[in-house]
């Protein structure tokens, strides 16, 4: 039986601040974020977005009635949970008019929480023939203003409706993993913003590519000239490209040119969001399949989640897909965002709501927002 992506879909806030104004407030050569970070813009949440709601959004933007009566399996990939007892996914239940026979869950393992999900879907859908499995991957990607990581932050959501007979993207169940226990990237459930050792990071990301890529290639026998795509998980876009450049005079010019031109292709909607954590890896697949991909290519994922867990799995584009994405409203949705200043910015980033805190509704520029928080309970709802 096939099992892959039946329906792939995505969230980013309305607004976004221009990543060379933020490096001239940061007395930064805009030049460093632009080319050596590789980014161009950066979502921002508003105070009553949340992953709950940048999941929901993405969620509703693929989810059908007949869908929503298939689905068995909700999982929410994030690590920026709002509750440390109950789930993202159980938020959803109201939110997308979701029926009661689900089984729910978060999972939680740094930017890999979202392949994890996957993999569980994967193996839910072969064992449940006609059931469809929901995996969401939310973020809101915080390391705090003035920090080395500032640049690299972002926001938003993927979702993804895993099926039989998937129409975008066929996994051929052939993965490695791996994991290490590694101190490169950390967030105390105190804290709101990340602490990260960023140049380790890179290290331990390229090595687990590396170790990946060499035991991916001895299991299966292959090589890259048996696929014409990787996507990385890339929380900024230089990240991915240390990880590709490794492969620099392994492969003959053409492949390696051909790699080249398709992570460009793959990192282009990162450039203007910036970082969804767990969801940077799928926002890479919805970049390349509305730019660039074709029917039957066959692919290679490169999934990393800080901590450490790496996995490389495959798979092949199906024939339908350009069918299935909506690809007029995603464009539209990027380009109809709203520029934010950098000192707006600033301040919004120090608004927490409290107990007691009542959204008023008539600010609200979203489907879905937190409308109250009471007794410690933050309240949701959904504007029709
Ligand atoms: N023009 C062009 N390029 C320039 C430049 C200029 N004027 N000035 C500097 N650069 C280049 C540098 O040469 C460097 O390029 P390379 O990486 O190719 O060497 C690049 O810009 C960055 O320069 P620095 O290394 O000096 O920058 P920095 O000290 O500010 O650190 C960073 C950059 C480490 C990415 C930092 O932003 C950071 O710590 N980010 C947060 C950590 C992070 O994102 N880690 C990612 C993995 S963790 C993850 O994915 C999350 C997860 O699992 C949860």
């Amino acid at each position: 039986m096939d099992v892959g992506i039946d329906k792939i879909g995505f969230y980013v806030p309305k607004d976004y601040i221009d990543i060379v104004e933020l490096a001239k407030a940061r007395d930064v050569d805009p030049n460093k974020f632009t080319i050596g970070i590789g980014q161009d813009k950066q979502a921002v949440p508003q105070p009553y977005q949340d992953a709950v709601t940048l999941a929901a959004s993405s969620a509703d933007s693929i989810l059908t009635t007949d869908d929503k009566k298939d689905i068995g399996l909700l999982i929410v990939g994030t690590e920026s949970s709002v509750d440390e007892s109950k789930s993202t996914a159980a938020f959803l239940m109201d939110l997308l008019d979701l029926p009661e026979d689900i089984r729910s869950y978060e999972i939680k393992q740094a930017c890999f929480g979202a392949t994890a999900g996957l993999q569980a879907a994967y193996d839910f859908v072969s064992l449940n023939p006609g059931k469809k499995a929901l995996v969401i991957a939310s973020d809101i990607a915080r390391y705090g203003i003035k920090t080395p990581g500032e640049v690299t932050q972002g926001a938003g959501s993927v979702a993804m409706l895993i099926s039989e007979n998937p129409r975008v993207l066929k996994l051929d169940h052939k993965s490695v993993y791996m994991t290490r226990n590694v101190g490169d990237f950390w967030r105390p459930t105190f804290s709101k913003t990340a602490f990260a050792r960023g140049k380790f990071s890179n290290e331990v990301y390229v090595d687990f590519f590396t170790t990946l890529w060499n035991k991916f290639q001895a299991k299966y026998e292959v090589t890259a000239d048996d696929f014409s795509t990787m996507l990385f998980h890339i929380p900024y876009t230089k990240m991915g490209t240390k990880a590709l450049r490794t492969l620099d005079g392994k492969l003959s010019d053409e492949k390696y040119a051909e790699l080249t031109e398709h992570y460009q292709a793959s990192v282009k909607f990162s450039r203007e969001v910036g970082n969804l954590y767990t969801g940077s890896l799928y926002l890479g697949l919805l970049s390349y399949l509305v730019n660039a991909a074709e029917a039957n290519e066959k692919m290679l994922f490169f999934s990393y989640g800080s901590g450490a867990v790496g996995e490389i799995y495959s798979g092949e584009i199906q024939p339908d897909f350009e069918k299935i994405i909506d690809k007029d409203a995603i464009l539209a949705m990027l380009d109809n965002r709203q520029k934010m200043s950098i000192s707006d910015y600033e301040k919004m980033y120090e608004v927490e709501y409290q107990d007691g805190t009542i959204v008023d509704p008539a600010g609200v520029d979203a489907k879905f927002y937190l409308s109250e928080i009471k007794e410690n309970e933050r309240l949701y709802k959904k504007n029709k």
